[in-house]
């Protein structure tokens, strides 16, 4: 069984008086109930981690480069993140791939990197607006996969997320038949990659828009293993409902 995920992206939004939202989310963080991730900026990595020790919420990076060290000013790497207390990383966000022309072929580095240093990588495709009106969503969003990921993938250090970019922070979100669509088909192209045990064990995120008022119906939608989520997730009274949405899908 794959363990549902509920996962939050900051982005660039908080400082350490936001951290007082892990001990308002504290409560929704069970042992038997879906895994809570939050992904605070590279600042608040190491305080959040220290912060959430104890309440089973665990802690990730937003990007990473794809050396261990070196001449990179502003860069932060994978056995940092490590380092800092964090167990996940959010790589090849459109985010990132829009705004710093991060390619597959450089997320795929950065996934490398991350499972060197023993973190789980979240790795992100989607589509854009003019893919999904042109009909070429599937097309995008399966080279996205193909090129992102190096072989070697498992269950445990992998988690796709599907976040179509016209989506993210628009209020806008696909119909449940697209999200199913676009997730059995990752699903399919996992298991033939990487086998069917592997495609079967790696968890698939829906992010875009996922507000509370949302999150049941997509959770009950196929394959659909939990969110990423950005705006809902900087308050626990928007992102707790959120969390028992999923507990009970
Ligand atoms: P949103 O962002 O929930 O604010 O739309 C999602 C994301 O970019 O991961």
């Amino acid at each position: 069984m794959r363990r549902k995920l509920a996962a939050g992206n900051w982005k660039m939004n908080g400082t350490r008086a936001d951290l007082s939202v892990l001990g308002d989310l504290a409560g929704a963080a069970t042992e038997d109930g879906p895994e809570v991730l939050i992904c605070p900026p590279a600042t608040l990595l190491h305080p959040a981690a220290t912060q959430a020790l104890g309440t089973g919420i665990v802690i990730g990076a937003q990007t990473c480069h794809e050396a261990a060290s070196g001449a990179f000013t502003g860069d932060i790497s994978a056995p940092m993140v490590a380092d800092a207390g964090a167990t996940h990383v959010i790589l090849g966000h459109s985010e990132r791939r829009e705004g710093y022309g991060e390619t597959n072929a450089d997320v795929a580095n950065k996934v490398r990197a991350a499972w060197a240093a023993d973190l789980t990588a979240i790795v992100c495709v989607g589509e854009s607006l003019e893919d999904r009106e042109g009909g070429t969503a599937l097309a995008v969003i399966s080279e996205q996969l193909a090129y992102s990921l190096p072989n070697g993938a498992t269950g445990q250090r992998l988690v796709v997320a599907y976040e179509p970019i016209w989506a993210i922070g628009t209020g806008k979100v696909p119909s449940t038949a697209q999200i199913a669509e676009v997730h059995d088909a990752l699903r399919a192209q996992l298991g033939d990659r990487f086998g069917a045990a592997t495609g079967a064990a790696v968890r698939l995120l829906y992010g875009g828009s996922v507000k509370p008022d949302n999150a049941a119906e997509i959770f009950a939608t196929s394959n659909v293993d939990g969110a990423l989520v950005g705006g809902a997730s900087l308050t626990a009274a928007d992102f707790t409902p959120i969390i028992a949405a999923l507990a009970r899908a």
